[in-house]
């Protein structure tokens, strides 16, 4: 008798068991993006935004961590803890806003603008973060610099972010001029024709969206952020500003609620680049890993510890 191939659930059902197998044996963790496919996302023992992976990059007590979203993530990760084994399952998901400022370019800043304090979404390198005085996210940008207490601020690399916290605070924010190519292609009409289409919706969008983009919506928010003000709404449906795979959490946390993404196109390649067979080689292999120079990881480090003690 010839032998079927699996079916496809009865496949994944298959790398599930074994992931939590492999887990176990491993004694990891997995740490997944909201934009990480949905099987991903539901096989991690945390989906969030990127403050909140990078908390329990320290919280967790395991040996290893599996990372499943872009490496800047998974170098935070290893470099506020050091003693773990940072798994980046798809080893070559990075994110394109992060390479738009290198550390010497921040140097250069800073010898033009010495009074300027340097603030590093986390999006960026080790390098850069190591060249900055604090990091912050899309969670915490305006806590971040109101905490400061310089008057000007260098703020890298993301030119929507930095005009966004612009708004809430009198101080200086000079914008480098990086973007993030899912957020910053949406445009005024798209949240006009998804208006149009679905009245009664809220639209929910991200701060690292253009300024008119931000001004048409009703509430800007991290990833996370949007996912907690969609179940505490009283509204029943939502437009989201975002890439698309967070509405799997939506979904999943509210699912009495209906999701319209702004636009269909808002996909971040490399954030779909993880799927189970990688996470289950990953907890076999325990590669590809993530290290960071010691050197490097020791400056970048201070930074990212100084946004954590933000409240
Ligand atoms: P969050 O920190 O809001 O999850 O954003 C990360 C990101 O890469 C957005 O594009
Ligand atoms: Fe980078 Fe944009 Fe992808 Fe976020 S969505 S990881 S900012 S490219």
């Amino acid at each position: 008798m010839v032998a079927l191939p699996e079916d496809r659930e009865t496949m994944e059902e298959r790398l599930v068991e074994e992931i939590l197998r492999l887990k176990e044996e491993r004694d990891a963790v997995i740490l997944a993006h909201n934009y990480q496919i949905p099987a991903v996302q539901d096989v991690a023992d945390l989906v969030g935004d990127s403050l909140e992976l990078a908390r329990a990059a320290t919280a967790y007590d395991a040996e290893v961590i599996i990372f499943c979203g872009v490496d800047f993530m998974a170098q935070t990760a290893a470099i506020l803890s050091p003693e773990k084994r940072v798994v980046l399952p798809a080893g070559d998901a990075c994110c394109p806003m992060a390479a738009m400022v290198t550390a010497g370019e921040v140097r250069v800043l800073r010898e033009r603008f010495p009074d300027a304090a340097v603030v590093s979404y986390v999006n960026t390198s080790a390098e850069v973060k190591a060249e900055s005085d604090i990091c912050c996210t899309s969670a915490n940008a305006v806590t971040v610099v109101e905490s400061l207490e310089a008057e000007r601020i260098l703020f890298v690399p993301d030119r929507n972010l930095a005009r966004y916290v612009a708004r809430f605070t009198t101080k200086e924010v000079m914008p480098w001029d990086g973007f993030c190519y899912v957020h910053d292609r949406f445009t005024p009409e798209n949240v006009q024709d998804a208006r149009r289409l679905h009245p009664e919706a809220e639209v929910l969008v991200h701060p690292e969206c253009r300024p008119e983009v931000i001004d048409l919506a009703d509430s800007v928010q991290s990833t996370s952020g949007m996912v907690r003000h969609a179940c505490a709404s009283t509204a029943r449906s939502f437009i989201i500003g975002t890439e698309v795979g967070i509405i799997h959490q939506m979904q999943k946390k509210c699912p009495d609620k209906e999701f319209y993404p702004l636009s269909g196109r808002a996909v971040c390649i490399n954030m779909k680049k993880t799927d189970l067979t990688m996470v289950r080689d990953s907890l076999v292999t325990l590669e590809p890993r993530v290290t960071v120079p010691a050197d490097v990881a020791d400056r970048a480090r201070t930074a990212i510890e100084r946004m954590l003690a933000v409240r």
